[in-house]
């Protein structure tokens, strides 16, 4: 090689944007994404005035200052193409540009979907053949976020080809010159924890879609322990959409979601009808000292420490040499619950404050313990 090309390469090494990573100095997705995603609520019924409704009230609720951001419209939005191959909305959508317009006019982020494979999920048009053109379409709509979910590619791609059929549309979306969040969705297959950022991924789902009660958010939540290291600034592991205000979790439910989730630094992802929420639901969704320990800013994920039968203790570092810390009870009755300051890399003497009751609970020494509720959690930071 000659001394002018090794320069070459060298200097385009360190300009040119690498796959899975955020372009030099740029914020995408620098803490996990937030903001609310329509699917579970309303599937395919979705429309314009029911997203608008929801951004709007994702201000109105105080969402919007506490962090949430994207408002995604998941599958079902697509109509037909025209003779050049241009994807158009379906009648619920009179005009994407016009509700990206709106969203933005808010101060929020507009969010799609598609697929890789020929079809959606529900078997409305995919981006295979098209992928270039999609990117585009959605740049000119002012499109942030893309969730692209596998469904029907598995008809078109083997397993082995899947990491080609992500990189392709990251590739589409970064000729557009739009930052726009690249959310994965292949429902953990193939490990894409292990190469999810590589792709261009900003987040990828983890597991199977949750939509249910306590089981299923116990079972996908409490199993993403030892995932952390696959993630951090620029790009997450997602357990799926939280399933708060749904009518599926009871309070104490609803908490150990939204803890865990946070411990996670996963994305939040609210799935309810933001436009009628209990004063409840709002008080879980918008909680800013819970919130922050999903957004702090060092981005670790957190990690089961303790374990014994259906009681677990979780734990976050976050900045300032502080920890939060969630004692999870997943069994039928309350049961007293005792954190050891050692097992989470704390000095003897710490000062607790809960995090859910906003409240200051004293200096501890060794120990912390509390009486924790059925399917519920005690939320703690430690400084
Ligand atoms: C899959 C995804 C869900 C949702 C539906 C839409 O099941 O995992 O999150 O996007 O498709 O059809």
């Amino acid at each position: 090689m000659t001394k002018s090309l090794w320069w070459l390469c060298l200097v385009s090494a360190l300009v040119l944007p690498s796959p899975g990573l955020s372009a030099p100095g740029s914020p995408l997705a620098a803490t996990p994404p937030m903001g609310w995603n329509d699917w579970y609520q309303y599937g395919c019924k979705v429309t314009d005035a029911i997203v608008r409704a929801n951004a709007l009230a994702m201000v109105q609720s105080g969402m919007k200052a506490v962090g949430y951001t994207y408002v995604n419209i998941d599958d079902c939005w697509q109509g037909q193409r025209d003779a050049e191959g241009f994807i158009h909305p379906n009648k619920r959508f009179p005009d994407m540009k016009a509700l990206g317009n709106y969203i933005h006019s808010l101060g929020l982020k507009f969010g799609i979907y598609s697929s890789p494979g020929p079809k959606t999920c529900a078997g409305y048009e995919g981006s295979y053949g098209h992928e270039k053109q999609d990117a585009e379409t959605y740049a000119r709509w002012g499109v942030d976020l893309v969730k692209y979910d596998w469904c029907s590619a598995s008809k078109v791609y083997s397993p082995d080809q899947m990491r080609a059929a992500y990189r392709k549309m990251y590739e589409a979306i970064l000729s557009t010159g739009r930052p726009m969040v690249f959310s994965l969705c292949q429902y953990g297959l193939e490990a894409v924890w292990r190469w999810g950022a590589s792709v261009g991924g900003n987040m990828w789902r983890t597991t199977d879609d949750i939509g249910g009660g306590y089981d299923r958010v116990s079972l996908f939540g409490f199993q993403q322990n030892g995932l952390g290291k696959f993630a951090g600034p620029g790009h997450w592991n997602d357990p799926d959409i939280l399933q708060i205000g749904l009518g599926r979790l009871n309070y104490n439910e609803e908490l150990t979601q939204m803890s865990l989730w946070c411990l996670l630094a996963a994305p939040l992802l609210a799935g309810n009808d933001l436009t009628h929420m209990t004063e409840a639901t709002r008080e879980i969704l918008t909680n800013p000292e819970v919130i922050a320990v999903d957004q702090d800013p060092k981005g670790i994920e957190g990690h089961r420490v303790w374990q014994e039968g259906p009681l677990e203790i979780w734990a976050k570092p976050l900045i300032h040499h502080s920890v939060a810390v969630g004692l999870f009870n997943r069994s039928l009755s309350p049961l007293p619950m005792t954190v050891h300051f050692k097992q989470v890399g704390m000095p003897e003497t710490v000062r607790v404050r809960d995090l859910w009751a906003r409240k200051d609970l004293g200096t501890f020494h060794h120990t912390f313990s509390a009486e924790v509720p059925s399917h519920g959690v005690v939320l703690v930071k430690l400084q």
